[in-house]
């Protein structure tokens, strides 16, 4: 099995979970390189559905090592409760283990959070409120608390000490909030410090030396390349790099060692949050896929934005993620539409381009151009070979792979495991 990292190749949310749930199966290790529980993987297995925000989904895999590695912020509220409902569910998560460099999300990241975002008034990203962006500008301050801190209550209240000062002050005086209490920071914290210390440990070697040998790493992305810090859609991005680099920044493994990256992407596209979405559809035909594709956000529950698939966007994606393989999603949400649209090109004050701007701030002056195809009608829900799929769908997943470049290596019809329809020679390991 090839080490493969798998990236969200649109604005998140193109159901990464499913594809890495199928590649772990055949992998030793998963490894979570990015973000935190701003993410939301569903996962259903024979009717039973799993969710996920921080742990790797290949922790349904028995044997599988699962990783949260350096590059993620660990919300350890958050994760202790998704380690309950885990255990609750009956799955065993003795092969998790969590990187000591990995940041810590403080009960002040989320509350600062939610007071910026508020100050930008209209201007206001959208972002989860989880903490995500705060915590992550403290790590490039070198003010962050690390895991390392959070399971040795004296280190970590060292750390609290280093900041309670300046982050009281910036609440109450810039925001006009509440000070926190840092004592029972210190002590609640420290309780969760005790209940994940059995799971951290150095995980550098542990995944360098994995990916070094042939036991197959799959390294998992949260987000996607349009919300990366750098390559996104600035400012209206996360703060973290979901981009396949990411997962060599994240995790210490070097790109030599990186064999395949799949890009996943829907058929259509979603985005939450601020931000342009050129293809975007606030009509009758938005509505639809959002009914039909269920595109209300695993974590915050916030109705998806939804759109026609925009292959300016996915070409822009697989140049800076450098994609081997798309898994393109979510077909049987556009079962029922008489036609489908691709976009191939913007118009920007009358100047056409098939790539993406350097600055897409504002969607002022720009329009998409489309392609349009037949649609089907068919339900494909069930179905679980290419060939058998209607000739209409079939020849949109080609003119997909022919408009952005690069080979589909899946397709998917529905959540279920079984309904990931794999075509082999092109996906990864397959
Ligand atoms: P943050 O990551 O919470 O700071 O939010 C920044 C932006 O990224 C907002 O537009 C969020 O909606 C978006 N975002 C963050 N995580 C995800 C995700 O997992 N899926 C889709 N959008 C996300």
């Amino acid at each position: 099995m090839p080490n493969t990292v798998v990236v969200g190749a649109q604005w998140g949310d193109e159901a990464k979970g499913k594809v890495v749930d199928y590649l772990a199966e055949r992998a030793g290790m998963v490894v979570r390189y990015g973000g935190g529980n701003n993410a939301g993987h569903t996962v259903t297995v024979e009717g039973a559905t799993y969710k996920f925000h921080l742990v790797p989904c290949g922790i349904l895999h028995g044997g599988v090592v699962c990783v949260i590695a350096d590059g993620v912020v660990v919300d350890p509220e958050v994760l202790v409760q998704e380690l309950h409902g885990l255990a609750a569910q009956g799955v065993s998560v003795a092969n998790l283990r969590i990187s000591a460099n990995a940041h810590v999300i403080m009960p002040y990241h989320k509350e600062f959070d939610r007071l910026e975002e508020a100050a930008k008034g209209s201007s206001a990203i959208g972002t989860t409120g989880r903490g995500i962006g705060p915590a992550y500008a403290d790590k490039a301050s070198r003010i962050g608390v690390r895991m390392h801190d959070l399971v040795d209550e004296a280190r970590l209240r060292k750390a609290l000490d280093r900041v309670k000062e300046q982050k009281n002050a910036i609440l109450t005086r810039v925001h006009g909030a509440a000070a926190l209490d840092f004592e029972d920071i210190a002590q609640s914290y420290a309780a969760l410090g005790a209940e994940l210390r059995p799971y951290v440990c150095s995980t550098a070697y542990l995944v360098g030396e994995a990916a070094a040998s042939d036991a197959g790493v799959v390294f998992e992305g949260a987000q996607g390349a349009l919300l990366d810090l750098d390559m996104g859609t600035y400012p209206f991005v996360t703060s973290s790099h979901p981009l396949a680099g990411g997962a060599c920044l994240g995790t210490g493994v070097g790109p030599t060692r990186i064999d395949a990256v799949l890009g996943v992407a829907k058929s259509y596209t979603t985005r939450v949050g601020a931000g342009i979405f050129p293809t975007e559809l606030e009509d009758e035909t938005g509505s639809y896929i959002r009914e039909r594709g269920h595109e209300y956000g695993t974590t915050t529950g916030r109705p998806r934005r939804c759109g026609w698939i925009d292959t300016v966007v996915l070409r822009y994606s697989a140049m800076v993620n450098g994609l081997t393989c798309l898994a393109l999603g979510h077909l049987d949400v556009l079962s029922g539409l008489d036609t489908v649209r691709l976009a191939t090109a913007y118009r920007i004050d009358g100047e056409v381009t098939d790539k993406m701007p350097v600055d897409l701030v504002s969607q002022v002056g720009l329009t998409p151009i489309y392609e349009e195809m037949p649609g089907w009608s068919e339900d494909v829900s069930g179905v679980t070979r290419f060939e058998d799929l209607p000739e209409a769908c079939r020849a949109y997943v080609r003119r997909v792979e022919e408009l952005v470049g690069v080979p589909v290596g899946s397709v998917s019809v529905g959540p279920g495991r079984e309904q990931l329809i794999v075509r082999t020679g092109v996906f990864p390991g397959a």
